[in-house]
């Protein structure tokens, strides 16, 4: 090739190169077009809205949260998209419903399968976009071969594939009721095993810690994984960093899930004292003290160009008593009233409404707060939007783009929110409850079990109970049905949910999750001990 014809072909590259930039740039309109931003999401476990200290007046156990609202946005009115694990991880990472997605429920310890393969993570495209995508923690989506986290768009993942309570460990953290600790052989097995009670405790297959796709330890030892997952969080700050590479950390953590096991309370012996007070209130300041650890990293390495958005995966597990967290002033009395708890499983406020920080120096507002009606559904089309990537066309999505809310003090939520059933009441995905604007109508009720073991049936409201939060956050009265307001909420949420049916039931891209199980797709480090256990304590 002539030297003349090569500079024409490198001016005419250059060319395109720019073009497709500005384009690039213009359609984001707000993007620095040469520096894409960093996304942090950390999703704590079973947290209450009520656990924020900035939330509630009184004394705080999250001082480096308080300080990242004042630095950033406190979204009061968040919803998690579901209100158990599985179904409200798998809508954060697709901006799909469950009844799109398939993930309705959770997975299991023995799940074969996971989010279905047809579902595109928010991972995937970044990843496929330039990101270098690195989660941390609690996945429960699937364990198995193709639905691990480095198969569904992760390059990096260092946790637990499930929760915290599904599989034993050597010594256990708090929960109610206690559980054992692994099956240490047949000498000791007899006497440990008495000693306990067994119901809700998983004891067949111990907690494994997997990196990739290897199991690193199993079981796991529960008091240090904190320090692994901080030492973890700040290594993968470090090395994107170097790299020079936008980057998505998906910090799954397993706060505020039981068992606890902060690491100022540690048993002296191998069987915790479950009636010992302050264990919550010492790990809410552990996850608040970790949160701090990766904003103090980020801020060191890049500042100004990385969102930490911390939210929660749905509410509170009030079965678990002392161990469970605050759901704040929304208390759910219609169902407590008549039994069964409001928080974790209900679509009562306190199973979703949870406690949300966004923090960005110079582009989210310092010291502001949003009470725009928003979802975890809406972090997928929010952090693509500010990447600068368009989603899958085929397919439709549930979440809406809330850069608005987040940067420029828009309060434009959704006009319509739903929350799905996740377990207390019906069949699973199921369209329970509609929130529009202050009202919220109910079709069916369901308490999950309270502290007093006390759990509230299923009931269909046809016509719909409807409350008003801004007369009252507890929602206790509904609103009588031969007012007019009652009239004018009720049809219009009638339609809402009609709408979304029709759009669900003419979406080509419908998803339908594998729950088959099998014990032997348990991960497992080595079948021939009973427990799974890598290699037997010292
Ligand atoms: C983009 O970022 C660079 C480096 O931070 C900065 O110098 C430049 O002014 C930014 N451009 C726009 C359009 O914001
Ligand atoms: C996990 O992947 C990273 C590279 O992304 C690698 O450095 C690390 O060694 C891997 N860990 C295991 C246990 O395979
Ligand atoms: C974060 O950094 C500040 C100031 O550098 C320091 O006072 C604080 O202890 C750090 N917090 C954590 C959790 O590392
Ligand atoms: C944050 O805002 C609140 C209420 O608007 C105000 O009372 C407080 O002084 C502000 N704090 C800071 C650090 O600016």
């Amino acid at each position: 090739m002539a030297a003349g014809s090569f500079q024409i072909l490198l001016f005419v590259s250059l060319l395109f190169g720019f073009l497709f930039h500005a384009t690039r740039q213009n359609e984001a309109g707000y993007m620095n077009s040469t520096r894409r931003p960093n996304f942090i999401i950390i999703l704590a476990d079973d947290i209450g809205w009520g656990d924020l200290g900035g939330n509630q007046q009184r004394i705080s156990h999250t001082p480096h949260l308080d300080l990242m609202a004042q630095q950033g946005k406190r979204l009061t009115d968040f919803h998690s998209p579901a209100s158990t694990c599985s179904p409200s991880r798998a809508a954060l990472l697709t901006g799909r419903h469950g009844l799109r997605n398939g993930v309705t429920h959770n997975f299991a310890v023995g799940s074969v399968g996971g989010l279905p393969l047809s579902e595109t993570t928010l991972a995937e495209l970044l990843h496929q976009n330039g990101y270098y995508t690195a989660m941390i923690g609690k996945w429960h989506l699937g364990h198995n071969g193709p639905y691990s986290p480095t198969n569904r768009g992760f390059d990096y993942y260092l946790g637990i594939p499930y929760s915290n309570d599904m599989g034993c460990t050597d010594l256990p953290g708090y929960d109610l009721p206690s559980c054992p600790p692994c099956d240490p052989g047949p000498q000791i097995r007899h006497n440990r095993l008495k000693r306990a009670d067994h119901r809700s405790c998983y004891s067949k297959v111990a907690l494994p810690l997997i990196e990739n796709t290897t199991i690193v330890e199993q079981p796991l030892d529960l008091w240090r994984l904190t320090q692994q997952y901080t030492s973890t969080a700040l290594d993968v700050l470090a090395k994107a960093r170097k790299r020079r590479q936008p980057f998505l950390l998906y910090m799954a953590l397993a706060h505020m899930h039981v068992p606890l096991s902060p690491s100022s309370h540690v048993p002296v012996s191998d069987t915790p004292n479950p009636s010992e007070g302050g264990v919550y209130a010492a790990s809410l300041r552990e996850m608040d003290r970790l949160v701090g650890a990766i904003k103090n990293a980020s801020d060191a390495s890049d500042k100004d160009n990385t969102l930490i958005w911390f939210t929660g995966d749905n509410g509170p597990w009030e079965q678990k008593c002392q161990y469970a967290g605050s759901v704040g002033p929304f208390l759910g009395t219609w169902q407590t009233s008549r039994g069964g708890g409001s928080a974790k499983r209900t679509t009562w406020e306190g199973g979703h409404r949870v406690p949300t920080v966004v923090y960005w120096p110079g582009r989210v507002p310092a010291n502001s707060t949003s009470s725009a009606l928003l979802s975890g559904l809406d972090i997928f089309p929010t952090l693509l939007s500010m990447a600068g990537v368009r989603p899958l066309p085929d397919r439709r999505y549930d979440g809406i783009d809330a850069t608005d809310v987040l940067l420029h003090g828009k309060e434009t939520g959704h006009e319509f929110l739903f929350h799905p059933n996740s377990g207390a009441a019906g069949r699973f995905g199921d369209l329970q409850t509609v929130r529009l604007g202050q009202h919220k109508a109910f079709y069916i009720t369901g308490g999950a079990e309270a502290c007093d073991g006390s759990t509230g049936k299923q009931e269909l409201h046809d016509p719909p109970l409807i409350f008003d939060l801004s007369r009252e956050e507890d929602e206790e009265t509904p609103l009588d049905p031969n007012t007019a307001e009652y009239r004018k909420v009720e049809e219009k949420a009638r339609m809402g949910r009609e709408a979304l049916l029709y759009d669900i039931a003419t979406d080509q891209s419908i998803s339908t999750a594998n729950y088959a199980i099998d014990q032997s797709a348990g991960p497992c480090c080595n079948p021939t001990h009973r427990c799974c256990r890598c290699t037997v304590p010292g």
